[in-house]
């Protein structure tokens, strides 16, 4: 495990690196292709969503994201992961804008193959890296440079998972927090997740419902592989 801003190049070379943003960006593009969407395209910041917006034909595109947890004006979506319905992203590709999560992706890019993890996918996530030969890297997004304790409890789950119970030595230090983490919440994800500087911090932003919504556990079978800068869903495949 390591937080998004302290990337070495050698965190993500030859590498398969799961990003997570639990609240919300992760969880939000789970959800968008469960529901049918075509792809989510990451970007850094609203001029690069803007770049690529004006060269794209609308009616198949959406533009969407939010800044301080608030859909950017003039965007078609923000980023409640209950706002991505069937009726509003079928077959559709989201241009997705946010603040930490998809800054988090983008600077993963290096990366031999990137996929996206949440509480949502967890199950399809782990099953994913069980197959795989790659080593693994777990980027929590957080918050401006900060840890958030829903990323890292989440990376503590999918380690369990992973590990069958018991670290092994050679796992880095980060990744034994996130499994100690792990260790002390247990499946208690709500709680913890109520409790945390997000939920704080965005409480008369964000909604309950979406808050229980990212902390529900293998709720959707999708598998988020980023590929020429776009995401979209291999399970299955
Ligand atoms: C982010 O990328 O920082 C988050 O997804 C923010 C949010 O939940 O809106």
């Amino acid at each position: 495990f390591i937080s998004s801003q302290s990337f070495q190049e050698e965190d993500l070379r030859d590498r398969t690196v799961v990003v997570l943003d639990v609240l919300r960006a992760s969880s939000t593009i789970v959800t968008a292709l469960h529901n049918g969407a075509k792809g989510v395209i990451p970007v850094g910041d609203m001029g690069d969503a803007s770049k690529i917006s004006q060269n794209l034909d609308s009616p198949h595109y959406l533009l969407s994201g939010e800044k301080d947890g608030v859909k950017i004006e003039g965007y078609d979506l923000g980023n409640s992961p209950l706002d991505y319905t069937t009726e509003k992203v079928e077959s559709k590709t989201i241009i997705f804008n946010t603040t930490n999560g998809t800054k988090a992706i983008k600077r993963s890019g290096l990366a031999t193959e990137v996929v996206i993890g949440s509480f949502l996918n967890l199950n399809t996530i782990v099953e994913y890296l069980q197959s795989i030969e790659n080593d693994i890297t777990l980027v929590c997004a957080g918050w401006r440079g900060r840890l958030a304790l829903e990323d890292l409890l989440c990376a503590g789950n999918i380690i369990a998972e992973l590990v069958n119970g018991t670290l092994p030595e050679y796992v880095q230090d980060g990744a034994k927090v996130a499994f100690g983490l792990y260790e002390k919440i247990g499946d208690d994800i709500e709680d913890a997740i109520r409790n945390s500087n997000y939920a704080i911090r965005l409480k008369d932003i964000v909604s309950e419902d979406d808050l229980r919504y990212c902390c529900k556990r293998n709720e959707l079978k999708v598998l988020p592989v980023m590929k020429e800068g776009i995401i979209s869903d291999f399970h299955g495949e």
